[in-house]
């Protein structure tokens, strides 16, 4: 898909979305860094790419920290002389509550990492894309960034940022040769739901969540990524500033 050679950055790397999207571009060839919080799964991720046979850097980073998104992106040029690519994916979610019943700190603890860490990334991604008249991000938003999520108020309001952030920082540079898109997915089979089932203590979690989905099923994480490529591939080179959906159907009824 063109990614040979290419420098790619992604956050939340060690784990769900982030890990699949780290072995497809390492199976494509591009060279990775790789950032998460966890050091576990980082190490985990980084034992994935080191068979499938890419170059990697791993780095413990904390996406609301303006220090470690910075490093990131200097690993990246350092290690690679540029960065082609990043994908701006770690979140979290939070437990499930009306709005009422949600904490502030915990609204606040949402906010900073689903859309402070997606803003703090771009902040220190486009200098070095503008910079080489060239660069390609995808911020990993939600359906929930498109319409509401109820008993998920939080994780809606910052995935609804996430579009913002990219709809604005696209017009910013489009004419820099930098592209920025956003991906939609519905609820998508990663360990991001495990807290979600365990709360509601059913073995029909998948059947309860996907009620209002067409598709009447959990997206695979292969299925969300393959999306993701497309939008970082150059074959897609005049879509910027969309919201890509990738949703089995949730937001178009
Ligand atoms: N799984 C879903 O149903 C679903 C649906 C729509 C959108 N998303 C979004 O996709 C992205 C990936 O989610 P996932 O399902 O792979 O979840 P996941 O929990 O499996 O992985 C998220 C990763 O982000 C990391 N992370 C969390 N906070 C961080 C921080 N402050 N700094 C750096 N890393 C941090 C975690 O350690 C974890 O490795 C998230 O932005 C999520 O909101 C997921």
């Amino acid at each position: 898909m063109g990614f040979e050679g290419k420098s790619v950055l992604i956050t939340g790397a060690g784990s769900g979305l982030g890990r699949q999207a780290a072995l497809r571009f390492a199976e494509e060839g591009a060279h990775l860094v790789l950032g998460d919080v966890a050091e576990a799964g980082l190490a985990e991720t980084a034992a994935m790419v080191r068979t499938a046979g890419a170059d990697f850097r791993a780095l413990r980073c904390d996406v609301n920290d303006a220090g470690d998104a910075a490093a990131l992106v200097s690993a990246a040029v350092e290690s690679f002389g540029r960065l082609d690519i990043a994908v701006n994916n770690a979140g979290i979610l939070h437990r499930l509550a009306r709005l009422p019943d949600l904490e502030t700190e915990v609204f606040e603890r949402v906010m900073a990492v689903n859309a402070g860490g997606v803003f703090l990334g771009m902040k220190h991604q486009l200098p070095v894309m503008i910079g080489q008249r060239a660069g390609v991000i995808v911020n990993i938003a939600s359906a929930a960034g498109l319409v509401g999520a109820p008993l998920m108020s939080a994780y809606a309001a910052a995935k609804h940022a996430v579009i913002g952030l990219t709809r604005s920082a696209a017009d910013e540079c489009a004419r820099a040769g930098v592209r920025i898109n956003a991906l939609c997915p519905s609820f998508a089979a990663t360990p991001m739901l495990d807290d979600i089932a365990d709360e509601m203590g059913s073995d029909e979690v998948e059947e309860r969540l996907t009620t209002r989905v067409p598709m009447r099923r959990f997206a695979r994480p292969e299925e969300v990524v393959a999306a993701l490529l497309f939008l970082a591939s150059d074959d897609n080179s005049f879509m910027t500033g969309q919201a890509l959906s990738v949703d089995g159907g949730l937001t178009a009824v």
